[in-house]
């Protein structure tokens, strides 16, 4: 290590494969977050809690491509990113589940898992032709059949899938694609006992094969027992890191409610970055 402070309670790990500093968005007059600053560690999973509106979908979307901030940066393996499109953090290695919109409802199930990344025919001069529909078919087929998604033909429309389904398939695509970050926002809301189960399962598969998750849930059992490191945001602002096996619940509810703040703005606003620049 470089000899810096242990920041948030990620200073064991190797260095940070996600790192965001001083992360603001606002919409209009709302400030929907303010100087964030959030590092994710290679094989971790780490919790982002807070209350509604505080500010961890538009986190998310700033990290998935698909906002850009006011200001901060972001920087992946070491390196800065600037992330223009949600096709950039792709490229990025990043794939997000989101809170809405997860899915396109029109498109059948193995459209809906390659979309962005369809996969085509060569044709002659090794030109590439027709989307090869076969080929995504029973690739998606695997993928789902692998991670014991339970649908029934990946040529079905996903408007005809149920709610559990149709994240079972945004989990699916998240985890078959997701090459060094998944983030979910809420994938377990509006799922079944079962079905959040098989999303925890899933979330464990992820992490053994050393891929980092982000989890958004507002259920605190569930995110003590599957998360590494719990973040919160409370108003726009991170009020804290913890590491779950330090923490319990009533620690976390303070955090969420305010009655609690570790983080120091000014302390936050002269973080480094792991590199150890300045
Ligand atoms: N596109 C937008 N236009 C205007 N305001 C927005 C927009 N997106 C988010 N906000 C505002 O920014 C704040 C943070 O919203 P965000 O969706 O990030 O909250 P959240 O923590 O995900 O909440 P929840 O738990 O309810 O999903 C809220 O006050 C919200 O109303
Ligand atoms: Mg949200």
């Amino acid at each position: 290590m470089n000899g810096e402070p242990d920041e948030d309670g990620g200073g064991r790990s190797p260095a940070p494969v996600l790192e965001a500093r001083g992360l603001c968005k606002s919409f209009g007059s709302v400030r929907a977050l303010i100087d964030v600053n959030l590092d994710l560690y290679p094989g971790e999973v780490l919790g982002l809690m807070g209350d509604n509106g505080a500010g961890k979908s538009t986190t998310v979307k700033i990290l998935a491509g698909a906002l850009q901030p006011d200001a901060g940066e972001i920087r992946i393996n070491g390196r800065p990113v600037s992330l223009r499109g949600p096709i950039d953090a792709r490229r990025a290695g990043i794939e997000t589940v989101y809170q809405d919109l997860a899915v396109v409802p029109m498109l059948d199930v193995a459209e809906n898992v390659f979309l962005g990344r369809e996969v085509r025919r060569r044709g002659p001069l090794g030109v590439l032709r027709a989307l090869d529909k076969r080929t995504m078919r029973r690739q998606a087929a695997e993928h789902l059949r692998a991670l014991n998604v339970g649908i029934h033909s990946v040529r079905q429309r996903v408007d005809t899938l149920s709610g559990g389904q149709r994240q079972g398939v945004a989990v699916g695509r998240a985890v078959a694609f997701g090459r060094h970050i998944v983030i979910m926002d809420e994938p377990t809301a509006a799922l079944g006992v079962r079905e959040s189960r098989r999303v925890i399962e899933l979330i464990q598969l992820i992490r053994r094969r050393g891929l980092s998750v982000i989890l958004i849930s507002h259920n605190l059992p569930q995110v003590l027992e599957i998360s590494d490191r719990i973040m919160v945001l409370r108003n726009g602002r991170r009020v804290g890191v913890v590491r779950t096996a330090e923490t319990d619940m009533q620690q976390v509810v303070r955090l969420i409610t305010g009655a609690e703040v570790l983080d120091q703005p000014a302390a936050q606003g002269s973080e480094g970055w792991a590199g150890g620049e300045a």
